[in-house]
């Protein structure tokens, strides 16, 4: 049975990485996908109804006419992803304002702008799944992009109050490291030190994400709201003291 049968579900940042993954994911389930992205998608989805449209999250005029477009199209939209976002490896001492600045409208203000923008057509029902990061539990270097997924935790948090009369339902899954475009430039001594850190020692999936987005998106997820959910092989469940414990292992 198709979960998600003929729901229509936008998702941000669905050209590559884990946008694609749960494009497909959901297409597999029935929804019909309006899948988004400042750039062309990578490869055509092969299943499923998936309808590709450009937008840049940081654009409100383009958010404005994304809901147009849907009103238009299909009078109603039951579910936003809010997946898109870049990361900038630059530490406290070195990050400049302008790419702080950067990261906090892609990562912060186009969560925020997908929820005002969308959250007028979403029914009673409707369900928004923000991207976090485990940097959003963690003092992660990177500190454009802590911030950034911290201040999204905030988003998530005032939308699911604001928006819960609604019926509507607010949610924040926070990966790990997973094997997408965006780790792919990350330095060997990155992945390994995550590596390292991961109880389960491995690195996931743009697959194990998406199947967590979907769950969030269908009615069997109808009584969790404002919730977080680690998607991490147990990165940030140890709070640090996993070297502890391997290194008293027998
Ligand atoms: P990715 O870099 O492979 O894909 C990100 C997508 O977002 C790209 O298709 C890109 O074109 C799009 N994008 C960038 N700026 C945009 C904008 N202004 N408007 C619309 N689309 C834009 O990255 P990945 O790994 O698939 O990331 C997806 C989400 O997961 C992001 O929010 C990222 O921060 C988060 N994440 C990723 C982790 C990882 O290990 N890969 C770990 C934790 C969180």
């Amino acid at each position: 049975m198709q979960r998600l049968r003929d729901r229509v579900i936008v998702v941000t940042g669905a050209a590559q990485g884990q946008g694609a993954a749960q494009t497909a994911a959901l297409a597999r389930e029935g929804a019909q996908v309006i899948a988004t992205d400042v750039r062309p998608p990578r490869s055509e989805p092969t299943e499923g109804t998936v309808v590709a449209r450009s937008l840049d999250v940081t654009d409100e005029e383009g958010w404005s006419a994304l809901a147009a477009w849907l009103r238009d199209a299909h009078g109603r939209v039951d579910g936003l992803v809010n997946n898109a976002g870049i990361t900038w490896r630059a530490r406290v001492g070195q990050v400049a304002a302008a790419d702080f600045l950067r990261v906090q409208a892609v990562n912060t203000l186009g969560p925020l702008l997908g929820i005002q923008r969308l959250a007028p057509l979403l029914p009673r029902g409707g369900s928004i799944v923000n991207v976090g990061s485990s940097a959003a539990l963690t003092g992660h270097y990177p500190v454009a992009y802590t911030a950034s997924k911290w201040a999204l935790r905030g988003v998530a948090k005032a939308a699911c109050t604001e928006l819960g009369p609604r019926g509507i339902r607010v949610n924040t899954v926070h990966p790990g490291f997973v094997e997408t475009p965006m780790t792919a430039s990350a330095a060997p001594a990155f992945r390994a030190a995550n590596l390292a850190a991961t109880p389960l020692g491995r690195t996931g999936a743009p697959e194990e994400i998406a199947a967590v987005v979907v769950f969030l998106l269908c009615e069997e997820a109808s009584y969790i709201t404002g919730a977080e959910i680690p998607v991490d092989g147990g990165l940030t469940a140890h709070g640090g003291v996993k070297p502890i414990s391997d290194a008293l292992r027998d």
